[in-house]
C-alpha cells in the first residue's frame, strides 16, 4: 500500500484544517469588506489557456494530460486566466469595475523547496475595469489588510512595489533598446538570488556598456521617487509614470497603510503578463519566499477574449502565510469541539439521551455523546477529552442537569424549542 501523500501534498488533519480554515475565513472576511465578491471556475482547464499567456516558468510546471476524449487539459496552476476568460465572456454585461475574489487550490509541479509545494489554495483578488492608480491601491491595500488582520505588522510584513512601464521608461533613458527590456527585466528579478557578478556578467552579455549596468545595478538598490525625479526626471515617459507613482503612494497613504509599503524595482514578476504596477509581499526578515504577488496586467483580457479592459489583481498562497504565522505564534486553529455532551445516569437511558441530543441538533447546537452506553463517569472523562465546555447529563428521575466541565459547576435545566433554559 502506498505511504503517505505524494511529495509536495499535503494531508489536512482537523488540525491542520482547522489552521487552513482560518486563514481561509479571514482572506474571505477582508476580501469581502473591500467589496469584493466571490467565483470559482474549473479546477481542469484547456492546456492551451497557460501556454498562451502564463509564462514559461508556470508552463513548466503543468500537471498536463490528454483526456478520454482527447483533449489537452492541465490542473489551474494559476488563476487568472480562467478568471480573465470568465470576464471577457461576460465583459458587457459585467458592472465595472468588476471586483472579484476567489480561493482556488492550484497545482504545480514544482521543484521542492521550503515555502513551495506541489498543491496550494490561492487567495486571488481582481479588479478590471479601472485604469488609474487608484485602483492599485485599492487592491495593495486588501493584500496588507489580510495581514494585518492576522495579526501582522509592518515590522513583520512589507510589501515591495515596481512599476514594469517605469523600468521599461528607465531602461529606455539609459539607451536599452526596447527589444531588450525583457532580457534585462529577467536578470533584475533574479538579481537578489545570484552574485552580483553573474548579474553584471549577464547584463554586459546582453551587448549593454559598463555605465548603463553600473545605472541598472544602481536602479536595483535603495531608491526614492525623489532620488529617480533628480536623475531621470526630464525624461518625459520616466516623469509621467513617477507622477502616477506619486499618487498612487499618496493614496495608500490616505487608506492606512502607506507604512507598510516600499519602492524596490527588483521586484519584477516572473509571469508574463504583468503591464504596469506590480507588488509582493515578504516578511521583513527576508527568510521566507514571497506571501503574496500581483499586479496590473491591462493587455491579458484582449489577448485571450477579444475585451480591452484593464484589470489588475494578485494572488497569496497559504503556505507561506502559514509558515510566518506558525513561526510568529499567530496561528490560531478555529475551535471544532462540539457545544454540549449529553450523558446519562443509568446506561438505559442512551434512548432518552439520543432523543435530547437530536433535539438539540435541530436547535442548532453541535452535540455528541457516548455512542457505547457506559458509566456517567467515563462519559464526563470523555467530554472533558473532547474539550466540549458543557455536559447536560439526563438524571435517573428524568431531569437535565447542566454541567460546566471547567468549573464542575451545575444547575437544573429544561428543554424549550430545542434550546437548554
Ligand atoms: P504567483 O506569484 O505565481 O502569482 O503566486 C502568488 C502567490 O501564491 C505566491 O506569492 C505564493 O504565496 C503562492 N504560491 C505560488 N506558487 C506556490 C507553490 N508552489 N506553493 C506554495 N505557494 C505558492 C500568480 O499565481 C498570479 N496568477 C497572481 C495574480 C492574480 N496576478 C493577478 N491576479
Amino acid at each position: 500500500m502506498a505511504k503517505g501523500a505524494l511529495p509536495g501534498f499535503r494531508d489536512f488533519y482537523p488540525q491542520e484544517l482547522a489552521e487552513r480554515a482560518y486563514l481561509l475565513r479571514t482572506w474571505r472576511d477582508v476580501a469581502r469588506r473591500f467589496a469584493f465578491v466571490e467565483y470559482d471556475g474549473p479546477p481542469l482547464e484547456p492546456l492551451e489557456l497557460y501556454t498562451r499567456k502564463s509564462g514559461e516558468e508556470i508552463v513548466g510546471q503543468l500537471y498536463n494530460f490528454v483526456d478520454k476524449g482527447g483533449r489537452e487539459v492541465a490542473l489551474r496552476p494559476e488563476m487568472t486566466p480562467t478568471f480573465a476568460r470568465m470576464v471577457a465572456d461576460k465583459a458587457n454585461a459585467l458592472r465595472k469595475p468588476v471586483r472579484w475574489f476567489s480561493v482556488p487550490q492550484l497545482f504545480r509541479y514544482e521543484r521542492q523547496q521550503k515555502g513551495r509545494l506541489r498543491e496550494h489554495f490561492q487567495l486571488n483578488v481582481d479588479l478590471v475595469g479601472e485604469s488609474d492608480v487608484t485602483a492599485d491601491a485599492e487592491l495593495l491595500a486588501v493584500a496588507v489588510e489580510i495581514v494585518r488582520a492576522l495579526g501582522l505588522t509592518q515590522n513583520d510584513v512589507r510589501a515591495r512595489v515596481s512599476d514594469r512601464r517605469l523600468l521599461r521608461a528607465l531602461l529606455g533613458a539609459l539607451g536599452v533598446p526596447e527589444g531588450q527590456a525583457p532580457a534585462v527585466f529577467g536578470v533584475i528579478d533574479k538579481i537578489e538570488r545570484q552574485p552580483l557578478e553573474i548579474s553584471r556578467e549577464k547584463l554586459a552579455a546582453l551587448g549593454l556598456g559598463q555605465a548603463a549596468v553600473d545605472a541598472i545595478v544602481g536602479l536595483t538598490g535603495r531608491v526614492s521617487l525623489e532620488r529617480l525625479r533628480a536623475d531621470y526626471g526630464t525624461v518625459p515617459d520616466v516623469a509621467e509614470r513617477l507622477a502616477d507613482l506619486e499618487r498612487y503612494f499618496g493614496y495608500l497613504r490616505a487608506l492606512g497603510v502607506g507604512e507598510w509599503v516600499d519602492l524596490d524595482l527588483k521586484i519584477v514578476r516572473g509571469l508574463a503578463y504583468y503591464t504596469g504596477i506590480v507588488f509582493e509581499l515578504f516578511d521583513a526578515h527576508g527568510e521566507f519566499r514571497a506571501i503574496c504577488g500581483g499586479g496590473r496586467y491591462d493587455t491579458l483580457l484582449e489577448s485571450l477574449g477579444g475585451v480591452d479592459l484593464p484589470a489588475l489583481g494578485f494572488g497569496m498562497g497559504d503556505v507561506v502565510l502559514g509558515e510566518l504565522l506558525r513561526k510568529r505564534g499567530l496561528m490560531h486553529a478555529e475551535r471544532s469541539a462540539a457545544d454540549y455532551w449529553v450523558a446519562y445516569s443509568d446506561p438505559a437511558q442512551l434512548g432518552q439521551a439520543m432523543e435530547l441530543a437530536g433535539a438539540l441538533r435541530r436547535g442548532g447546537a453541535s452535540v455528541e455523546y457516548a455512542l457505547k452506553a457506559q458509566q456517567l463517569g467515563r462519559q464526563l472523562k470523555a467530554a472533558a477529552a473532547a474539550g466540549v465546555p458543557e455536559a447536560v447529563i439526563v438524571r435517573e428521575d428524568h431531569a437535565l442537569i447542566l454541567k460546566s466541565l471547567a468549573s464542575g459547576e451545575e444547575r437544573t435545566v429544561r428543554l424549550r424549542e430545542g434550546r437548554l433554559v
